[in-house]
């Protein structure tokens, strides 16, 4: 199993941005091949511009979010089936500013989780507790409540294609990543509960939060990290290159 790199674009970036900013990443990956598989999540209306740029590249598209219906009226919403028919094979899901900015509970994680599968997306599970929730001892009930949650219909289909972000909503966009020992432990939990629930599943579990090109170094190093999500630095395609080749053999 691979490591992952995904860059979130998250709501940055006009057409000709995009088509850049993915020029520039298929260059810097194509002279030699990184170890990391990379995933580059644009927004939604980059997505057909960033697919034909990474064509030939061996880099895969992601939807940062997905509806979880097929199809219907749901105004201003994007299905999965329509992700996968752009071309991704990926899509996050439950990240941080879902969950909190636009309030979309474990169940509604649930269902996009499902409906993502569905339509033969892999889904990457965000999960992480806020600064308060970790001040009261509560971050490892917090974060397996939103994986049972996320898992609560599982089946094989689910767990071959499955992966998990560990994102603390303290570290998203603040400059602070989480610490090496902090990460170690909320990765071995999740990594014991999917053991204890699963057997030995082919699970990724990724790390995120100011993720940045000095950083990536010794995050990627803790043996629990299969990849990291990376948001504001993956804006820069040097930082974001510089994350992608941390897990290349020095
Ligand atoms: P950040 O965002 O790297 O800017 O902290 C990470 C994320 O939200 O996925």
């Amino acid at each position: 199993m691979n490591p992952l790199v995904v860059g979130n674009w998250k709501m940055n970036g006009t057409l000709s941005q995009a088509s850049n900013l993915a020029a520039a990443i298929v260059q810097g990956t194509s002279q030699k091949t990184p170890k990391a598989a990379v995933v580059l999540a644009p927004p939604a209306t980059a997505l057909g511009t960033v697919q034909e740029r990474i064509a030939t590249s061996g880099i895969s598209l992601a939807g940062q979010n997905c509806h979880w219906e097929d199809n219907g009226a749901f105004t201003g919403e994007i299905s999965p089936a329509m992700l996968a028919d752009l071309g991704c094979t990926y899509v996050i899901v439950g990240h941080s500013e879902r969950r909190h900015v636009f309030n979309e509970s474990d169940e509604i994680t649930a269902r996009k989780l499902a409906a993502a599968i569905r339509n033969n997306l892999r889904p990457i599970l965000c999960v992480g507790e806020t600064l308060d929730q970790r001040n009261a001892g509560r971050t490892m009930e917090v974060i397996l409540r939103q994986i049972q949650f996320a898992l609560k219909e599982p089946n094989e289909n689910v767990i071959a294609n499955l992966d998990i972000a560990y994102e603390p909503v303290w570290a998203i966009g603040t400059g602070h990543n989480a610490d090496p020992s902090q990460i170690a432990e909320v990765h071995g939990a999740i990594r014991s509960h999917l053991t204890n629930s699963f057997g030995k599943a082919s699970v990724r579990i990724l790390y995120g939060g100011s993720v940045n090109a000095e950083n990536a170094t010794d995050l990627g190093r803790i043996s629990e990290v299969n990849g990291l999500l990376v948001g504001g630095a993956s804006l820069k395609p040097e930082s974001f290159l510089r994350v992608v080749r941390c897990f290349d053999d020095e």
